[in-house]
């Protein structure tokens, strides 16, 4: 089995990887990030631009070496940084900076990494691309408000992935394109926000790791270009 998971050094990507080499003994992951990291047994690292296409498209072409991937999974994403950048409450924060950086971001950078992993998917069996979403991306869904790019940048992450469904179902039957939604879970993106989160409803990554990969095990043709929650139920556009 062949996986590549492009935002490795983030909680939920650290707890697929994790989980997938204690699950798989003749794994061979790559592993994509901005940043350095020792790779553990199985695990081959490299380090990419987010913001430099050519930068994702070398990296991939590196990793596939003639034999195609298995599971390609997008665990990168950003909601704040620090004081220069938190969700907007109301449309008084909004500005033209802090969209163009989440949604470079959350719905950008994962476009360009299915340009260039998706043909690089094996196609003569199941194979799956996945990529974190939010359930805050859905428009039907939306009854607080606020948070405006972040909500936004996720639905269209999702729209690029449902077209990304529909082109490539037309030739290849057997690959399957998902959002995900792993519930909220324990990291530094959710961390200034987990006060409002009810009890037991806050996820350990290895939690939501261990249900996301269940929802993509059991995950049909028919159901590519949706966003699944960690239970399996699907997110509304
Ligand atoms: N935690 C939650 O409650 C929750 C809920 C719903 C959805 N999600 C989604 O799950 C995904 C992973 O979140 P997490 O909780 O694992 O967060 P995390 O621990 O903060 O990890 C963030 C990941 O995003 C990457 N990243 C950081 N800044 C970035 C930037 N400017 N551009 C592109 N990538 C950047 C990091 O990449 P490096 O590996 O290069 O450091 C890291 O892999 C995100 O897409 C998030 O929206 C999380």
């Amino acid at each position: 089995m062949k996986v590549g998971v492009i935002g490795s050094t983030g909680a939920i990507g650290t707890a697929f990887i994790k989980r997938l080499l204690a699950a798989h003994a003749d794994i061979e992951i790559h592993s994509f990030s901005s940043k350095k990291q020792r790779p553990a047994t199985h695990v081959i690292h490299h380090q990419i631009d987010y913001n430099c296409e050519d930068s994702i498209k070398a990296a991939a072409q590196q990793a596939y070496s003639d034999r195609g991937f298995d599971m390609v999974l997008v665990t990168t994403g950003l909601l704040h940084n620090g004081d220069a950048l938190q969700p907007e409450k109301s449309l008084r924060d909004l500005s033209a900076e802090k969209f163009q950086t989440v949604f470079q971001a959350n719905s950008i950078l994962p476009a360009l990494v299915a340009k260039h992993f998706l043909p690089l998917l094996r196609t003569d069996k199941r194979a799956v691309f996945a990529a974190l979403s939010a359930r805050v991306g859905s428009i039907s869904d939306n009854r607080l408000g606020g948070w405006y790019a972040y909500r936004a940048s996720k639905a269209a992450l999702n729209m690029i992935l449902k077209n990304a469904a529909i082109e490539m179902a037309r030739r290849h039957k057997k690959v399957i394109i998902l959002g995900l939604h792993p519930g909220t879970v324990d990291s530094d993106l959710s961390d200034p926000f987990q006060s409002n989160v009810q009890e037991g409803k806050l996820f350990t990554p290895d939690y939501a790791a261990q249900k996301l990969l269940h929802v993509i095990k059991n995950a049909s043709p028919n159901d590519s270009g949706k966003c699944l929650a960690w239970d399996g139920q699907e997110v509304e556009p």
